[in-house]
């Protein structure tokens, strides 16, 4: 559903992504990890059309979206989370929820049945899923950091959408909580029918949801292949002892 090729992004001279092609297929969570400044957040903004100017070939179920705006993007059926959170300033949990589900109205993306009665009914069903239906009514800023990233992956999933990006979402997790999320990650694919780009640093989350991982280093990729498969990658081991030894 997702095509990628040659997908490059400068700013001015320096080259956050060089090159980068791959494919997502449908109901697929893939993983891309690299080290800080690798150009993950580069290469999802490049995809979700937000910053710079990306060149190369970025195809939604054929659709060409590169240089398309952010809300056409997500309108075609792309969701994403940030990594530094993008909370707005005086909602409600709720109203979060019914802002991006009133943008889902897509062309042939038809609502899910237990979704499909009232959209406080959706926003309640996904509140539920998250364990924040308790907050529903709440100011959202009010919230911990935890409960504020599982409001943002709320929000992105009340769009109904196709592909959901998330942006590192169990930063600040602690390990508990990451068990509970890598498996609200695959519950997600399930119930909503969704491909998955999941951008993480916690190698447990990674290693529980995705069948297949791309690795980046200084905005190329690596290796590509399964969690043992890039483990066991010379490259990648390369890129990752290259801090340890900082
Ligand atoms: N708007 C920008 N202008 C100039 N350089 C940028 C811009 N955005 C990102 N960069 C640079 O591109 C590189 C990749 O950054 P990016 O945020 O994609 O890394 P990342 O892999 O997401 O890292 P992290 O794990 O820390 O989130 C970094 O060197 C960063 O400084
Ligand atoms: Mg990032």
């Amino acid at each position: 559903m997702l095509e990628i090729r040659n997908l490059s992004q400068y700013y001015g001279e320096f080259c956050a992504l060089k090159d980068i092609s791959f494919d997502l297929g449908e109901n697929e969570i893939l993983g891309i990890i690299g080290q800080n400044g690798a150009g993950k957040t580069t290469l999802i903004n490049s995809i979700t059309g937000l910053g710079g100017r990306p060149s190369g070939t970025v195809r939604l179920d054929g659709t060409d979206i590169l240089g398309k705006r952010p809300d056409t993007i997500a309108r075609l059926g792309v969701a994403r989370t940030f990594q530094n959170l993008r909370i707005f300033r005086g909602m409600t949990v709720r109203e979060h929820l019914l802002v991006a589900q009133n943008r889902k109205l897509s062309p042939g993306r038809k609502l899910l049945p237990n979704f499909r009665n009232t959209e406080d009914a959706g926003v309640d069903a996904l509140l539920e899923f998250f364990d924040i239906l308790r907050f529903r009514d709440d100011d959202a800023e009010g919230l911990s950091y935890g409960d504020r990233r599982r409001v943002e992956m709320a929000r992105a999933l009340a769009g109904s959408p196709k592909l959901l990006i998330l942006d590192e979402p169990g930063a600040g997790m602690n390990e508990q909580e990451s068990e509970v999320l890598a498996s609200q990650i695959r519950e997600i694919r399930e119930r909503f029918h969704t491909a998955i780009i999941l951008i993480e640093h916690d190698m447990s989350i990674i290693r529980a949801c995705c069948e297949r991982i791309i690795v980046l280093d200084h905005g190329q990729k690596i290796a590509e292949g399964s969690f043992e498969q890039i483990a066991a990658d010379r490259e990648v081991q390369r890129a990752y002892l290259g801090e340890e030894d900082a």
